[in-house]
């Protein structure tokens, strides 16, 4: 066995070549991912006042559910031990659309099946999702998270329409329809 000092040098200088490659392979491959792919962790970062969310500004009742507005498709939730409010949104087919949800007590998520969307919602923040819905018909939207007793009920529906028949009203309100 070569244990003179030239021999462990070379096996060093090889080890140290090995991680530089395998460092700028992983950087890279960050790098790619991020700025190619545009594969990012969520960045979001909005604040908001947890215990005035339903008493003032965007996410009061009367705000909740799918907006049209300046020609974005815009769903407002409310997450909340254990119920989503509302519990359905509407949003158009293959268009754009901009998901924000908040929570007035706990640590919620959801994730929309068969979709990309798929986020926490801390309060104190507005998690923001932009997605494209591509299936038609009822997704279940659940809450993925474990926020006490009551997550296993905590579940909601997007419906994804055609675009013919999303309709705004005066407002640019769209709800539900009422059949399941
Ligand atoms: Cu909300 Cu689990």
């Amino acid at each position: 066995m070569a244990t003179d000092e030239a021999s462990v040098r070379h096996s060093e200088a090889r080890w140290a070549m090995a991680v530089s490659g395998f460092v700028v392979v992983v950087v890279g491959a960050t790098l790619f991912a991020a700025l190619a792919l545009h594969r990012n962790p969520p960045s979001n970062l909005e604040r908001i006042d947890p215990k005035t969310l339903h008493l003032t500004g965007e996410f009061t009742e009367g705000n909740l559910g799918t907006r049209f507005e300046d020609g974005q498709v815009v769903a407002r939730i409310v997450m909340t031990q254990f119920a989503f409010v509302p519990r359905c949104v509407v949003v158009p087919e293959g268009k754009p659309v901009t998901l924000r949800l908040s929570s007035p007590d706990v640590i919620h998520g959801i994730l929309v099946t068969g979709t990309n969307v798929n986020t926490m919602v801390v309060p104190g923040y507005v998690s923001q999702v932009h997605t494209v819905f591509r299936t038609m018909g009822n997704l279940l939207m659940p809450c993925h998270e474990f926020c006490g007793l009551g997550h296993s009920q905590m579940l909601a529906r997007v419906q994804v329409v055609p675009p013919d028949q999303f309709h705004p009203d005066a407002q640019g309100r769209v709800d539900c329809a009422t059949q399941q």
